[in-house]
C-alpha cells in the first residue's frame, strides 16, 4: 500500500537536487516602475454573496475537473451563487483578450485562470492585482509548496498568485496499438532524427500524418520542446530574450528539426481544438502528439488506460527535464467578492481542493502532503519525475517563461512558418521581436 499521505515521498538527496538546481529558478529584477491603480468606484457597494471567475477549461476532462472543485466550494459555502465564465479556447488566448480590457478597466472578475509567471505581470506592473501574501500564510503554504513553485508566484518577493496544479508539457504521447503493430519501440526515441525514423517506418507501413497537431499554439508547443531539447543554456537565453541574432545555429537546427517535424503533421490542423488531437490519438487515428499532461485525463476520461492503451515519453533532448505550465488564480484590486474570491484561493490550494481537481485533470498536485491514491499512474510516474528532474524550465506557449507579447509573437511566427517554412525569415521574425521588446524581459531565469 502506498503512503497516503507524503506523495512526494522525496529523499534528501531529491530535496538537495531540488533546493540547488531548480529552487533559484527565477530572480525578478523589475525595471518598470510599478504604478498604483485606484478603482473607479464611486458607489459604495454591500458585498452580495457571489464569486465570479474566469477560467479556459472547456474540453471534457477540464470541465470534469473545474466543475468538481467547484461543487466542492458549494459543498462549503452553499448560499454562495458561483459564476465560472469558461471561454474555449486552449492556453487561455482567447480568454486572456477577454479578460485583459475587463481588468485594466476597473471590472475585474474575482479571479481568473492565469499561468505563473510572466502572465501576471502586465496586471502587476499596472498595480492592478492585490498581494495574496495573506493566504500564502495563513493556509500555511510555504511549507508544503516546492519552492520552484514558491518562486515563480511571486513578484518582487511577493505571493501575486494561488497556484492549481502542475502541468508537464515535454511530453510526446503515443497510441500504443500502433506503435506495437509497426515494432517501433519508444524507449529508443532519444534524438529527434529517432523520432523521424519512427514516423518514417509508420508511413511507409500506410499511417499517413504519423504526428498530429492543431491550432497553432500546439504546433508552438512543440517548437518550444525543441528550443527546450537544444539545451537548458539556449532555453535559458531564449527566455530571458538573448536569442538576438537571426543567424543563431542553435536557434536555425531547432527551426530545422520543426520543419522536418511539420513533414509529418496532418495538414488539417488550423482549427482543430487539442483535445481533438488527443482523441484521434487515443482512437487510433494518430500514433505521436506533442502535448502538455492535460491529455492524460482527457483519454482516462474516454474510457482510455495509461501504460495499456497509451503512453508518453520526454520529447529528445529532455531527459530528467520538467518543463512547466502552472495554473493559478489571483486576486485583482477592486473585486466586487473579495470574501469569496479568497474562499476560492484557500479552497484550489487545500489539500481536498487540490485531489479534488488534480487527480481529474492529468496534472500533480503542488502540495506536497496529499493522497497519492487518487491520482493515475502517469500521474504517479509524473509525480516521481518532478522530484528526480536536474532542472526545470517554464513554458513560454503557456504564459508562464516570456513576456506575453513574445508569447502572442511566437504563436504567429509558428502559424506563418506551418505555411511557408521559411527557416530565415522565421529566425529574423523571432530575433528581431525579441530585441524590440528588450525591456519587457523584467524575470530574469537562471535554469541550471
Ligand atoms: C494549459 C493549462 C492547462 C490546460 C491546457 C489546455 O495552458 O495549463 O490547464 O488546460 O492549457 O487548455
Amino acid at each position: 500500500m502506498m503512503n497516503k499521505k507524503i506523495i512526494f515521498g522525496f529523499s534528501a538527496a531529491a530535496l538537495i537536487i531540488l533546493l540547488g538546481g531548480l529552487v533559484a529558478v527565477l530572480n525578478i529584477k523589475p525595471r518598470v516602475e510599478k504604478k498604483e491603480f485606484t478603482p473607479p468606484q464611486t458607489i459604495q457597494r454591500t458585498e452580495v454573496n457571489a464569486l465570479v471567475f474566469y477560467d479556459w477549461w472547456t474540453s471534457p476532462s477540464e470541465v470534469t475537473a473545474v466543475n468538481a472543485l467547484i461543487e466542492l466550494f458549494k459543498s462549503k459555502y452553499p448560499d454562495t451563487v458561483v459564476t465560472p465564465t469558461p471561454v474555449i479556447g486552449g492556453a487561455g488566448y482567447a480568454m486572456m483578450s477577454i479578460v485583459k480590457p475587463l481588468v485594466a478597466s476597473g471590472q475585474p472578475p474575482d479571479a481568473f485562470q492565469m499561468h505563473a509567471g510572466y502572465e501576471g505581470m502586465p496586471y502587476y506592473r499596472a498595480g492592478l492585482l492585490e498581494s495574496v501574501d495573506d493566504i500564502w500564510e495563513s493556509e500555511g503554504l510555504k511549507t508544503v509548496i516546492p519552492s520552484v513553485v514558491q518562486e515563480i508566484s511571486k513578484f518582487d518577493g511577493h505571493y501575486y498568485s494561488v497556484p492549481v496544479d502542475i502541468h508537464r508539457v515535454n511530453l510526446i504521447w503515443y497510441n500504443k496499438d500502433i506503435i506495437f503493430k509497426n515494432n517501433i519501440d519508444v524507449s529508443k526515441i532519444k534524438t529527434w532524427d529517432d523520432f523521424f525514423s519512427a514516423c518514417d517506418e509508420l508511413k511507409a507501413s500506410g499511417v499517413k500524418y504519423p504526428a498530429q497537431i492543431g491550432e497553432p499554439w500546439t504546433a508552438a508547443q512543440v517548437f518550444e520542446q525543441m528550443v527546450a531539447g537544444e539545451g537548458v543554456d539556449f532555453y535559458q537565453d531564449w527566455v530571458n530574450g538573448k536569442v538576438t541574432s537571426a543567424k543563431d545555429a542553435r536557434l536555425l537546427r531547432v527551426l530545422e528539426t520543426f520543419k522536418k517535424y511539420l513533414s509529418y503533421t496532418n495538414p488539417d490542423y488550423e482549427k482543430l481544438t487539442w483535445d481533438k488531437v488527443v482523441d484521434r490519438l487515443a482512437n487510433g487515428d494518430a500514433a505521436f502528439v506533442v502535448m502538455g499532461d492535460w491529455a492524460d485525463r482527457e483519454m482516462g476520461l474516454s474510457g482510455k488506460k495509461f501504460g495499456t492503451d497509451y503512453g508518453a515519453i520526454v520529447t529528445p533532448g529532455t531527459d530528467g527535464v520538467y518543463g512547466l505550465s502552472i495554473d493559478s488564480f489571483q486576486r485583482p484590486k477592486g473585486i466586487l467578492h473579495p470574501t469569496n474570491a479568497s474562499r476560492w484561493l484557500r479552497l484550489i490550494v487545500s489539500q481536498e481542493g487540490q485531489d479534488t481537481f488534480n487527480s481529474l485533470k492529468g496534472s500533480i498536485p503542488v502540495r506536497t502532503d496529499v493522497d497519492v491514491s487518487k491520482y493515475d499512474d502517469y500521474q504517479r510516474s509524473a509525480i516521481s519525475d518532478f522530484w528526480k528532474a536536474r532542472s526545470m524550465f517554464p513554458s513560454v506557449v503557456h504564459g508562464s517563461g516570456a513576456p506575453q507579447s513574445f508569447k502572442l509573437k511566437l504563436t504567429d511566427i509558428v502559424a506563418d512558418f506551418i505555411v511557408d517554412r521559411n527557416v530565415d525569415k522565421a529566425a529574423a521574425d523571432m530575433t528581431t521581436y525579441s530585441a524590440i521588446i528588450n525591456d519587457e524581459y523584467t524575470i530574469n531565469w537562471s535554469l541550471k
